[in-house]
């Protein structure tokens, strides 16, 4: 075959320009969510192996990992490392099963490597990934420790990585998730007095005790998307998730101050509520949401903050908000609604005060 070295001269020559262009242009997609193809997977770990191998052949082995470090080991586990690779009793979160690559439960992984390529990944980490270094570099000693505690970690139950890493659980100064501190962390953004500190973000203060422990659940368990609460969802200790839906409803909830400004989208709202739209088989609002005797897993929506509620409305009516078991009840009952209705009903809810009994006009 005659081989024409010209055109392969400027193919090659083209190629450089041609990759720096692709990347110009912004065709690279450098997002997370989509992961890598097969081939760019298998080749990264393929690399990435590898090297590991590789520079470990220089590591010097002690005789016997120490094994008198395990529990600073588990202490440093439990803030470096668990925040990404989970531990004994501690699922990863699910921000991080969304990195790419996907830092992986290391119970599974450690029997893959010897002890020198643990040390060296341990020790200085993988480039691209997100796995960090040591953070002191003169310290082999503190990651031999490290080695040892990853060799026990597949034969560890919870208890004893528990005991390891934070103390006597019956100590209640050691206690590492009390009720305390898990309400600190919700009072971030839903405020002490659980009256929120954003207009996206619902009042808990006076809301039903059942459906605010179910929709914490449903959030934990994925059935309510939201990464904003998937996060301190999973992250409370589930035995205290009941603890804290009791005291948020147990709390005054608002009187509304905000006065609504367009006295139309107001009477189109109370008339949606108290009626609903027959013709777009809407129902009425207030038959579920309306008086005190109603079903705990019906939610209070009087005095929401008009913007919460116009986005929970769109995601039910687009079928993207789960919740308790009752949730394709909304999910059937927004369907019908225009942007205009929602409008309408977020600015008469935010301004009631108290939802009138009955649905009726
Ligand atoms: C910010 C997140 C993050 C933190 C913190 C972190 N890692 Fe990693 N780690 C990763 C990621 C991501 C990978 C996966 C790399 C891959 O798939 O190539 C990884 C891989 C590993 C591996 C190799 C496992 C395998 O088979 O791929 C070990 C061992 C490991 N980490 C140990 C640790 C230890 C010990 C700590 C704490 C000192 C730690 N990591 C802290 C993100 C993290
Ligand atoms: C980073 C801010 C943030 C933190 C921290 C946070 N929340 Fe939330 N919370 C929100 C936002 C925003 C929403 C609305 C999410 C949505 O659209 O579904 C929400 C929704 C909720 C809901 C649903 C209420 C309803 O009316 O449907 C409950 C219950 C809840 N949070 C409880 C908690 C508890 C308990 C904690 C502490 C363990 C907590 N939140 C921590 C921001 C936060
Ligand atoms: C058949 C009963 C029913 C009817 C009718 C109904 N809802 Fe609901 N609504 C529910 C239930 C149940 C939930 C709780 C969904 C979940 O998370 O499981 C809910 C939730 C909501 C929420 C979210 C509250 C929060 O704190 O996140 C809003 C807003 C809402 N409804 C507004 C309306 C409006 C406006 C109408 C009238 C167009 C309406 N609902 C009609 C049963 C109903």
């Amino acid at each position: 075959m005659h081989v024409d070295w010209k055109h392969i001269a400027i193919a090659l020559a083209i190629l450089p320009v041609a990759a720096l262009l692709f990347a110009w242009i912004g065709f690279f997609n450098v997002g997370a969510s989509s992961g890598h193809w097969k081939i760019t997977d298998w080749f990264l770990h393929f690399a990435m192996r590898s090297a590991v191998r590789t520079y470990a052949l220089s590591v010097d082995v002690p005789e016997k990992l120490p094994h008198h470090t395990l529990q600073p080991a588990a202490g440093h586990f439990a803030r470096g490392c668990a925040i990404c690779h989970g531990a004994p009793g501690e699922p990863r979160s699910p921000a991080v099963l969304r990195m790419l690559p996907q830092p992986p439960a290391l119970a599974e992984r450690v029997g893959e490597w010897n002890d020198a390529e643990l040390f060296r990944i341990v020790k200085h980490g993988i480039r691209f990934t997100g796995m960090p270094a040591w953070p002191s570099q003169a310290r082999d000693d503190e990651v031999w420790a490290m080695v040892a505690f990853l060799r026990d970690l597949p034969a560890m139950d919870e208890r004893t990585y528990r005991d390891l890493a934070y103390g006597d659980p019956a100590d209640p100064a050691l206690h590492p998730v009390d009720f305390g501190q898990s309400l600190a962390e919700c009072v971030r953004c839903h405020a002490a007095d659980g009256l929120g500190r954003s207009a996206a973000t619902p009042i808990l203060a006076g809301q039903s005790e059942a459906y605010l422990i179910q929709s914490l659940r449903a959030y934990a368990e994925g059935r309510r998307q939201s990464g904003v609460m998937a996060l301190p969802a999973t992250a409370v200790d589930a035995a205290l998730l009941r603890d804290l839906a009791q005291h948020f409803a147990a709390l005054p909830s608002r009187k509304p101050d905000r006065i609504h400004h367009d006295p139309a989208l107001m009477r189109r709202g109370e008339e949606v509520a108290r009626i609903g739209i027959p013709a777009a088989k809407v129902p009425a609002c207030l038959g579920c949401h309306g008086g005190r005797e109603r079903n705990p897993l019906y939610p209070r929506i009087a005095g929401q903050p008009a913007e919460y509620i116009a986005v929970q409305l769109d995601l039910f009516r687009h079928g993207k908000r789960g919740g308790t078991e009752f949730s394709h009840l909304m999910t059937d009952a927004a369907k019908g609604l225009s942007d205009t209705d929602i409008a309408a009903l977020a600015a008469y809810f935010s301004t009631l005060r108290q939802a009138p009994a009955t649905g009726a006009p």
